[in-house]
């Protein structure tokens, strides 16, 4: 879904790459995006700790709930900062805790969604 915002926000002389590793998310996400006739927005098949997009590419880095799924995060990060371009953005919209989350917390859904 943040991928198809962002095509919107960039608009057609901008482009937008979404990197899934799943077929079925990836197939999803083209059929919709040719059901919306977007032409700026493409998705490939990739893990984020390796993902295919070239150094320097993107001014402006998304995650939504994806970077937190990976146990490498300083690897991920790494790759962040080589697909930015110099002066590019990050933005993280993913649940990260630093100590352990009690076991009550972990049972409560509110706590956990928007
Ligand atoms: C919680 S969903 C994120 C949903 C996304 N924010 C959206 O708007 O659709 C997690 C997605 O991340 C993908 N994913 C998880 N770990 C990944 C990894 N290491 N590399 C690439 N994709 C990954 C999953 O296949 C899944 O589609």
């Amino acid at each position: 879904m943040d991928s198809f915002l962002a095509a919107l926000w960039v608009g057609p002389a901008g482009r937008v790459v979404g990197v899934d590793m799943t077929p079925e998310m990836l197939e999803r996400s083209r059929e919709l995006a040719a059901r919306l006739g977007l032409t700026n927005i493409e998705f490939r098949e990739g893990f984020i700790e390796e993902p295919p997009i070239e150094d320097g590419w993107a001014d402006v880095v998304i995650s939504n709930g994806v970077f937190n799924l990976c146990p490498d995060k300083l690897g991920v990060y790494r790759q962040v900062h080589r697909v930015l371009r110099p002066g590019g953005r990050m933005t993280v919209a993913d649940i990260c805790v630093e100590t352990p989350v009690p076991e009550e917390a972990m049972r409560d859904i509110d706590l956990w969604t928007g």
